[in-house]
């Protein structure tokens, strides 16, 4: 097994991909950590104590992190995952109260385990990996290696024409990430918009009696509301990749980050003068990983 901490702003398609994780045996879970993102901090705070309840995991610890992207104001997603930042679906409370100070907590975690034995997946905006890179460098020199969904290379954005989401709500903590020289594989739009769960897809994980797939289908039903026969399961191709990176082809890129006040803020430029090399997942077989999905959402 991996020992990895999940870093979220739980989302719909956050929550299916720590649902995944932890039910993954590929996957030790050593903490959760909260950015604001999607919902606001304590909103998606409480919304990982939710999802490690419903699956009675609330021995993982949660860590409440940046109320704030480094220096801009926030993007709201909420007509996307809904007030509550899950859709509206059913979820017991959380069992445990969270920690505070996530890069503190990461900092002090990645100190006290050998170097290069925690994996990051962060599902949000930068803003902690940031923090953790600037106020504990030597610290996060430590960290195996971070599988962010983040981005659009050659695809159109989500937020502007160019960019994606997690990098436009902070783009100042993703350029800090991206240039700190942590072994980084970026998942951007490019492979999360193949990776799309339909009704039949639905339909299959409710053929299960395995709570997080029926939670998973219920989820996924609510993200529909958002349009689209199809909606694209961004943040669970960062777990997936991590456990089966066969299925994805990876490509060393150039990147940059436009850090601008246009609507492109956040989108990176590729081959850009200054672009520093990072690998991203370009292609993904996605049968293949939705199978994965389904099959480890249904306890196998
Ligand atoms: C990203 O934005 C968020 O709304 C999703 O959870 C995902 O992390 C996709 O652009
Ligand atoms: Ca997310």
């Amino acid at each position: 097994t991996r020992k990895v901490v999940i870093d979220t702003d739980p989302g719909i398609d956050d929550a299916v991909a720590i649902l995944f994780a932890l039910a993954s045996p590929v996957f030790e879970v050593v903490g959760i950590t909260t950015v604001a993102g999607n919902i606001s901090i304590h909103t998606v705070t409480g919304n990982a104590g939710r999802i490690l309840a419903l699956v009675e995991r609330s021995d993982i610890p949660v860590v409440e992190g940046a109320p704030e992207p480094l220096s801009r104001k926030g993007i709201d997603t909420a007509e996307i995952h809904g007030d509550d930042g899950l859709g509206g679906v059913a979820f017991p409370e959380p069992a445990a109260a969270p920690l505070e100070g996530a890069s503190e907590w990461l900092a002090q975690t990645l100190l006290a385990s050998p170097a290069g034995s925690i994996d990051i997946l962060a599902l949000g905006p930068l803003t902690n990996i940031a923090r953790l890179v600037q106020d504990h460098p030597a610290a996060a020199q430590r960290i195996g290696r971070i599988v962010a969904m983040g981005g659009a290379v050659d695809e159109r954005g989500n937020i502007g024409p160019r960019s994606e989401y997690n990098l436009a709500a902070d783009p100042e903590a993703a350029d800090i990430v991206l240039r700190a020289g942590l072994p980084l594989v970026l998942i951007p739009l490019d492979v999360t918009r193949k990776v799309r769960a339909g009704r039949d897809y639905l339909a299959r994980l409710r053929s299960s009696d395995s709570t997080p797939a029926l939670v998973s289908a219920d989820l996924i039903e609510a993200y529909f509301q958002s349009g689209g026969e199809s909606r694209p399961l961004h943040d669970p191709c960062v777990m997936l990749y991590a456990e089966r990176p066969e299925l994805f082809g990876v490509e060393r890129i150039a990147l940059s980050l436009d850090l601008g006040d246009g609507p492109d803020a956040g989108a990176l430029l590729r081959d850009a003068e200054g672009g520093v090399a990072a690998e991203v997942a370009m292609r993904v077989e996605a049968a293949g990983v939705l199978d994965l999905l389904a099959e480890r959402l249904a306890g196998r």
